[in-house]
């Protein structure tokens, strides 16, 4: 059987779906792409020019505008891409805990996703891709081949969250990183528009009691 040419993975906040994805696109020599690092880009350089992510208007205006550049990793920081703005690099800057809050709010109007949709499409179909996201194979490439809805308790989410953090040396409070989860699942399945949801063709891996491996070596077996 041929490898799936474009894989999907799906789902809430901190299930585990960029190392996936980008171990999975390592392996198939495929393109590895994290659509969210786009959503935080526009809310990092919404939040840096003193706007404001309840204007719709102008956040939309800024998420038409803007070139956000997604390269392979530059450095061997833990990144698993640059994101390039111009000339800056601002890959730590759309990680930080103020874009945490605000992301789903940006992510949630109709304009800023179809935006940031469009450029995800064109370049899915190139094919030989890996595409992580919310709505990656309900909205953006239903066509995929091979859907995963990756999922897991907030607890168990927010645990490898504050663990990845304390890692890189970095101060956390777990109880904000669960409240944070939390209210971001709950924006990001409640919108109007492209909802987190799992495809009806999407196998769902549920990952509280499998570690990334265990993960890794099931959706490998199901892409060969
Ligand atoms: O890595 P983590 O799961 O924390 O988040 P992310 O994948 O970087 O996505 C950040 C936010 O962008 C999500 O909470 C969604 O609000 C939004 N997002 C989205 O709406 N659609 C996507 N395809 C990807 C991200």
């Amino acid at each position: 059987m041929p490898l799936p040419n474009i894989l999907t993975i799906d789902g809430p906040a901190a299930s585990g779906k960029s190392s996936l994805g980008r171990r999975l696109a390592d392996a198939l020599g495929y393109l590895f792409f994290d659509t969210g690092v786009m959503y935080r880009a526009v809310t990092w350089l919404v939040l840096k020019s003193g706007g404001d992510v309840n204007d719709e208007f102008g956040v939309t205006v800024l998420a038409e505008n803007v070139l956000i550049d997604v390269r392979p990793p530059s450095k061997a920081d833990g990144r698993a891409c640059d994101v390039i703005v111009g000339r800056n690099d601002i890959t730590w800057e759309t990680r930080r805990p103020e874009v945490d809050a605000n992301v789903s709010q940006v992510s949630a109007y109709k304009g800023v996703r179809e935006a940031l949709a469009s450029q995800q499409r064109r370049i899915g179909l190139r094919g030989r891709v890996v595409m992580v996201g919310r709505d990656i194979g309900t909205v953006v490439l239903p066509e995929a081949d091979l859907k995963i809805y990756l999922d897991a308790s907030a607890e168990q989410r927010a645990r490898r969250r504050y663990d990845e953090i304390i890692a890189r040396g970095e101060e956390a409070s777990f109880d904000e990183i669960l409240a944070g989860v939390r209210m971001r699942d709950e924006i990001d399945s409640t919108r109007a528009f492209s909802p987190l949801k799992a495809a009806e063709d999407a196998i769902i891996i549920n990952s509280d009691r499998l570690d990334a491996d265990e993960v890794y070596q099931y959706v490998e077996a199901l892409c060969r």
